[in-house]
């Protein structure tokens, strides 16, 4: 029997300590220590992305990866960045546009899109295809998908350019 390795790591914002084997996979972690099942498992090679989570905010193939790689790290699954509300608008948009169905690659599309998002602007739909191109959806054909990310894009960075405009003159009865 291999030994048990420690490992310390922060997921979704809690610090966690722990022995675990060293060939575990960071995903298995994820699901079978701490019970946090929304990153899935589909083919444990890194080609299907339903295990993508945010290592150290970076997007990463959770099977790819060995629980004991993780060190020190700051994991960031589905749940995490549905609690602090970073995925709202991208959920609202995912599901106003049927860009889900059966929802196994969905955890995996939204750490994708979170990551593409994060850039800031508006990409263009084949950059988001282009940065989709390790997720597989057997589902959706991927154009809903396509669709919600760049409304997203759209109207996060219409937001960013409203915050951004000076402030409008106040009549002058209005001024102090
Ligand atoms: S389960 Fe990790 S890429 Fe498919
Ligand atoms: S919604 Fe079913 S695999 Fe993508």
């Amino acid at each position: 029997m291999t030994a048990k390795v420690s490992v310390t790591l922060t997921v979704n914002g809690e610090t966690h300590q722990g022995a675990v084997e060293p060939r575990l996979s960071l995903v298995d972690f994820l699901r079978q220590d701490l019970e946090l099942t929304g990153s899935h498992i589909g083919c444990e090679m890194g080609a299907c992305g339903a295990c993508l989570v945010l290592v150290d905010d970076r997007p990463v193939h959770a099977c790819l990866m060995f629980a004991v790689q993780a060190e020190g790290s700051t994991v960031e699954t589905v749940e995490g960045l549905t609690e602090r509300g970073a995925l709202a608008d991208l959920q609202a948009a995912f599901r106003d546009r049927n860009a889900l169905q059966c929802g196994f690659c969905t955890p995996g599309m939204l750490a994708s899109a979170y990551a593409i998002l994060a850039r800031g602007g508006v990409p263009s739909r084949d950059q988001i295809r282009d940065a989709l191109s390790g997720n597989y959806c057997r589902c959706t054909g991927y154009e809903a998908i396509v669709d919600a990310i760049e409304a997203t894009a759209r109207t996060r960075a219409a937001a960013h350019a409203q915050a951004l405009r000076p402030q409008a003159r106040l009549p002058d009865e209005a001024r102090p």
